[in-house]
């Protein structure tokens, strides 16, 4: 991403649904610029832990994405969630770092759902824990094997690290999946730690569906602890505010020592502004805009993955905003690498999914599209990969 991101004419390799502004987030929240950071207010650390204003806010997003489904579990026994459950970081980047060096060390055992951000499984094998990666593949409809998880746990098991919904694949953990997970790690007193940065963008399941998952921290299970982010969903990737939220006040404190050691606080404008965008009014008209987009964007990367079928084919995404595609020639999966840097000459910018996502697995002939970039891009950089398909696809090389 960091060699080719900014020479790339159609990024189709990004993340975040497409970024908003500053002007937007006003607009949506209905306030003037000077509500943001008034220009004559001092400039101090502010609040350690992240501004109450917008832990509260964050507390209300998910008690009531918790009660969002028609679920028969109810929500903690312990209630609602408070500002006190969550604590600000930079980015989710460095919330994940903070949970991991606060709860892993040498000779631990941490179980990792694969494929995932490479953060999730890198950051506790450099803390000395042992890392097992708990795969999943497309053939599955990339579905986490429960069987398998029980046959991984040994006794010095202490995490099970989940994405939901999953980068690079879009897929979603259902609600079942997921509680039979918590109970596996409740009867082995294992952490369950869930990376949900891409929550709450669900467009392939609504949250009437039976089946739709509620934040980690729905379950009333004490060492469920997840993080968030501004970046993804909320589209503003460009303040670095992410959390960590836990219904044990034990672990957010840990998460707050290890915090410590490399941040004060966040910029406090980034604080105010993440607490705007996440008042009632403004997070959801950004969330409805990000769906609808997402929805729209991801019919378009369907037609053009059904013209090739062929060449191409992809378990479709139902949340997020990347689809994990294989192509392929005579059967033959092509060289991922060669792929995209071809197709970064026509314009279109993509991530090779072999070369980024493997870590031993076989993930020959694949490449990350990020569809929920603005409209245009996508279609713009889809029409290059079409023009570089027509014209190299025949002689770019198979992988090995
Ligand atoms: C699964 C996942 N977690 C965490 C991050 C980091 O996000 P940020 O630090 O911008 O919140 C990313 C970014 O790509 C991601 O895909």
């Amino acid at each position: 991403m960091d060699e080719y991101e900014v020479t790339a004419r159609f990024n189709i390799a990004e993340t975040c649904a497409t970024s908003i502004s500053i002007d937007d987030v006003c607009t949506w929240a209905g306030v003037g610029p000077g509500a943001i950071f008034p220009p004559s207010r001092r400039l101090v650390y502010g609040s350690i832990r992240g501004s109450d204003a917008l832990r509260k806010n964050l507390a209300a997003i998910y008690n009531n994405d918790s009660n969002n489904n028609n679920s028969a579990t109810p929500v903690s026994g312990r209630g609602l969630l408070k500002e006190n459950n969550f604590l600000i970081t930079n980015g989710a980047i460095g919330a994940n770092f903070a949970v991991f060096y606060s709860l892993i060390g040498k000779g631990d055992h941490v179980i990792c759902h694969h494929p995932t951000y490479q953060q999730l499984y890198s950051v506790p094998k450099s803390l000395g824990a042992r890392v097992d990666l708990w795969r999943t593949s497309a053939e599955d409809g990339w579905e986490l094997d429960l069987d398998q998880l029980k046959k991984m746990i040994r006794s010095e098991t202490k995490m099970v690290v989940l994405n939901n919904p999953q980068n690079p694949t879009g897929k979603v953990i259902t609600k079942s999946v997921f509680e039979s997970v918590i109970e596996i790690a409740r009867e082995h007193g294992l952490y369950v730690f869930v990376d949900e940065v891409y929550r709450p963008l669900f467009h392939g399941i609504l949250p009437s569906d039976p089946e739709y998952p509620p934040p980690a921290v729905h379950w009333d299970y004490d060492r469920i602890v997840s993080t968030g982010s501004m970046s993804k969903a909320y589209s503003l990737a460009g303040i670095r505010v992410g959390w960590i939220v836990s219904r044990s006040l034990e672990i957010v404190e840990a998460c707050a020592e290890a915090r410590d050691y490399t941040m004060i606080s966040v910029s406090q404008l980034d604080d105010q502004l993440a607490t705007i965008a996440m008042g009632s009014d403004c997070n959801q008209k950004i969330i409805e805009r990000n769906i609808k987009l997402a929805q729209k964007n991801l019919a378009i990367l369907d037609d053009f993955v059904q013209n090739h079928v062929g060449k191409c084919e992809y378990v479709k995404s139902r949340a997020g905003t990347t689809a994990f595609i294989r192509f392929f020639r005579d059967g033959k999966p092509v060289d991922d690498v060669a792929f995209c840097k071809a197709a970064h000459a026509y314009g279109a910018f993509m991530v090779p999914g072999n070369h980024c996502f493997a870590d031993g697995a076989d993930f020959r002939g694949y490449v990350r599209i990020g569809y929920v970039c603005a409209t245009e891009e996508l279609e713009a950089g889809l029409k290059a990969l079409e023009d570089f398909i027509q014209k190299e696809y025949e002689s770019l090389p198979l992988a090995v």
